[in-house]
């Protein structure tokens, strides 16, 4: 069968054709989203996102400034009301994990706290907020951590966002994270405030994470933004490689970073 030139010069046409739009189709699509989906640790996505020049997002986020030196009176006088009913014990109330009894007395009350959180506020409330607590790990769960040098691995940035959370529960967990991690492992504590509306989480909390003896970093969202949303701010602003997102009511263990990471 012979083929004519001009149908011969049509299908070369119209292959080249498709071939352009083909070309045209895979330029857009391959923008340089493509290239930050790749799976990179914390450091290098933040070179990555310095050569972006577009603002990042967190820039609706206002940050606090920290180590202020001006300490309004007022502030300090509800910092100091809160901490008066905190203890901070170690052999305190609750320590080994173990639980508090409230006397039948308090239960009207006890029910009425409950409401607020669901969960048992005022034991919560009397529990030391540095208690101490044996291992609970599973013996499937004790791996040798002595096998890898805490030098050996990467720094974490510890990511925690909470709405409205109460005072214990809160101070609780930072405790449990400051004294039961490798200090040389925590880069900072990131706490995300997704527009709670309870005085204890504004300005008493940001002036007593001043205080404490690791960086932590606090944002208040302006609107209510959601788990995700506010745990993607914290992301945001971490500098650590690793990010770890906790609840805001937990208490870990001893060697839970060291475990995690390896
Ligand atoms: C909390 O407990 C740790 C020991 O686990 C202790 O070193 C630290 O001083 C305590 N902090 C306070 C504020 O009591």
């Amino acid at each position: 069968m012979k083929i004519r030139p001009d149908v011969c010069r049509a299908i070369l046409l119209t292959s080249l054709g498709w071939l352009v739009i083909d070309v045209i189709i895979l330029f857009y699509t391959l923008d340089n989203s493509a290239v930050q989906t790749r799976n990179v640790l914390r450091g290098e996505r933040l070179t990555l996102e310095k050569v972006d020049a577009a603002a990042p997002p967190s820039a609706q986020v206002e940050k606090q400034q920290h180590k202020e030196e001006h300490v309004d009176p007022e502030t300090e006088e509800a910092l100091n009301k809160l901490l008066a009913g905190t203890s901070f014990d170690t052999n305190g109330p609750g320590s080994n994990g173990e639980g508090v009894n409230i006397d039948p007395s308090k239960d009207a009350e006890m029910k009425e706290m409950f409401k607020q959180n669901q969960f048992n506020l005022m034991a919560s409330n009397i529990i030391s907020v540095n208690r101490t607590l044996p291992d609970y790990r599973s013996s499937k769960c004790k791996t040798n951590t002595d096998s890898i040098s805490v030098k050996e691995l990467p720094s974490v940035s510890i990511i925690i966002v909470f709405h409205n959370e109460a005072w214990t529960t809160l101070l609780r967990g930072l405790y449990s994270i400051i004294y039961r991690s490798p200090r040389s492992l925590l880069e900072e504590i990131i706490l995300i405030d997704d527009f709670s509306d309870r005085a204890h989480l504004k300005k008493p909390l940001d002036l007593f994470l001043q205080r404490l003896p690791v960086p932590v970093h606090i944002v208040h969202l302006p609107e209510r933004s959601g788990l995700i949303r506010a745990r993607l701010a914290g992301s945001d602003i971490a500098k650590g490689k690793v990010l770890l997102f906790l609840d805001a009511h937990i208490e870990i263990v001893n060697v839970l970073l060291h475990q995690l990471l390896m």
